[in-house]
């Protein structure tokens, strides 16, 4: 049994009168995750790179301040960035934005192929699980760095000539983190590297085609082996980024769920296979309506099974927001997160709601319900706020969200997206509204 939560009244909430029914286009935004460490990559030139396309997000906030904090400048224009790589000189990530951070940890690839040391802090324990980073530095050590961690600082040093050198490299696990940091380290390294079992996810193509388009020479990126041939130096850009699929995943959620015909633009279809291919199999239709645009026509809802799996599999990124939909179906599903081990703290939010969920270890067995009911509920994490969300929008009455720092991270205004289709939702700002009173009093 839940207890009733109360309602924080120091932190801004969201206010989702559900059961409004959506209809429209919506806009989607650059992909975080391409977008963050693209930033990252952009350290391996010593001249100017242009990205544009760079979603308006806490995190893109945060990475920008640990550029500036390595001296470089980092400039921002609408959704346009401007980073200035040539003063790169401070080798050492500061600790207090790095733990907030964990892509920032990807940073360690570059830095050290430019200037032969990088002293980044570990980043950290998080909400979805441990999330070590031995297969970068275990990468990075093929590579001919020494590492060494010690009071919660991973310090690398290329010795010699302080040029990181080609290897043959496997991981065991295909990390995306771990491809990304020792695909950017090998585009400056002496020789060719390989790296195997390597991560497909469409943001490590994005960054690959960043890096190519500064004359980075990468090929099979996409693929499960990637080779880069090392070239001494980078040239400037103007590199746009991907559409974020978890976002476009997260809005066709919000039509299945409010059984609304939305329409999303822009999106590339392929990268969300996994997700349609779902939705196709518990009942909504998503099609393609035009180059990069894609319709979800409602149906009734089905149960149906999903495994987390690294792409092209099911995103574990699109899990908690899926499961949010799986309460409103006919039938019981079968949830199993494989890629995190502390990725269910959505559920205990969702039964708060009315869902009927059972966990044991990383798997949820989801039984449908009728309806859901409005409460106050507590963001875990990043996508776990945008599975309350979604499921604000389906639920009887007035759910809170509580916990938006959480969804300000990696939502380029959702909360407007949504308003804009239709949706019945507003943020409240409790301390700004006791200002207001109080300055009128
Ligand atoms: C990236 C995404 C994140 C997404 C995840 C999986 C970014 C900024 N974040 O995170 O949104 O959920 O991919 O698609 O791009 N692991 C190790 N050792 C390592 C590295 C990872 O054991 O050195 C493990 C992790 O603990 C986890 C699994 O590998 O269990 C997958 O992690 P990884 O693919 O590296 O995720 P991130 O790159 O951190």
């Amino acid at each position: 049994m839940n207890h009733p939560m109360t309602i924080d009244t120091e932190h801004p909430y969201l206010e989702i009168q559900g059961r409004h029914s959506l209809k429209g286009e919506v806009k989607i935004s650059g992909a975080k995750n391409a977008a963050l460490v693209i930033m990252a990559g952009a350290l391996l030139c010593s001249e100017e790179c242009q990205i544009s396309n760079v979603p308006a997000l806490a995190d893109i906030e945060r990475m920008s301040q640990i550029l500036s904090a390595l001296g470089v400048q980092v400039r921002r224009t609408g959704d346009r960035l401007e980073i200035d790589g040539r003063d790169l000189k401070q080798a050492q990530a500061p600790y207090d934005l790095v733990s907030q951070l964990r892509a920032s940890f990807f940073a360690i690839g570059p830095i050290l192929a430019r200037l032969g040391e990088a002293k980044v802090p570990l980043p950290g324990g998080c909400a979805i699980g441990a999330r070590p980073v031995d297969l970068h530095v275990r990468g990075l050590q093929s590579m001919g760095a020494d590492v060494l961690i010690d009071g919660g600082m991973v310090h690398a040093r290329v010795k010699g000539n302080g040029r990181l050198k080609g290897a043959n490299i496997y991981l065991d696990y295909p990390s995306v983190g771990a491809t990304e940091t020792l695909m950017m380290a090998a585009t400056l390294a002496q020789g060719e590297t390989i790296l195997g079992n390597a991560a497909q996810e469409p943001e490590v193509i994005d960054l690959a085609d960043f890096c190519v388009s500064m004359g980075a020479k990468i090929r099979g990126a996409g693929t499960n082996t990637i080779v880069i041939e090392g070239v001494s130096r980078l040239h400037s850009t103007d590199y746009s980024i991907i559409p974020d699929r978890i976002e476009a995943g997260t809005l066709l959620i919000a039509g299945a769920i409010t059984r609304s015909e939305i329409s999303l633009y822009p999106v590339i279809p392929s990268h969300l296979a996994s997700v349609i291919a779902k939705l196709h199999e518990i009942g909504p239709e998503v099609l393609e309506d035009g180059p990069n645009r894609l319709r979800i026509i409602p149906r009734d809802l089905k149960a149906t099974d999903i495994e987390t799996l690294p792409y092209p599999g099911f995103p574990t990124d699109m899990q908690a927001q899926f499961m949010a939909l799986l309460t409103l179906t006919e039938g019981s599903s079968v949830v199993n997160e494989t890629v995190f081990e502390n990725r269910l703290r959505h559920v205990a939010e969702l039964k708060r709601l009315g869902a009927d969920i059972k966990v044991k270890g990383n798997v949820a067995l989801v039984r449908g319900v009728p309806f859901l009911s409005g409460a106050p509920v507590m963001a875990t994490d990043l996508r776990a706020s945008a599975a309350l969300v979604v499921a604000g929008l389906a639920a009887q009455g007035t759910t809170i969200v509580q916990g938006l720092h959480h969804l300000d991270r990696g939502y380029d205004n959702l909360e407007g997206k949504l308003r804009a289709l239709g949706a019945n939702l507003r943020r409240v700002d409790p301390l700004a509204s006791e200002l207001a009173t109080l300055t009128q009093s």
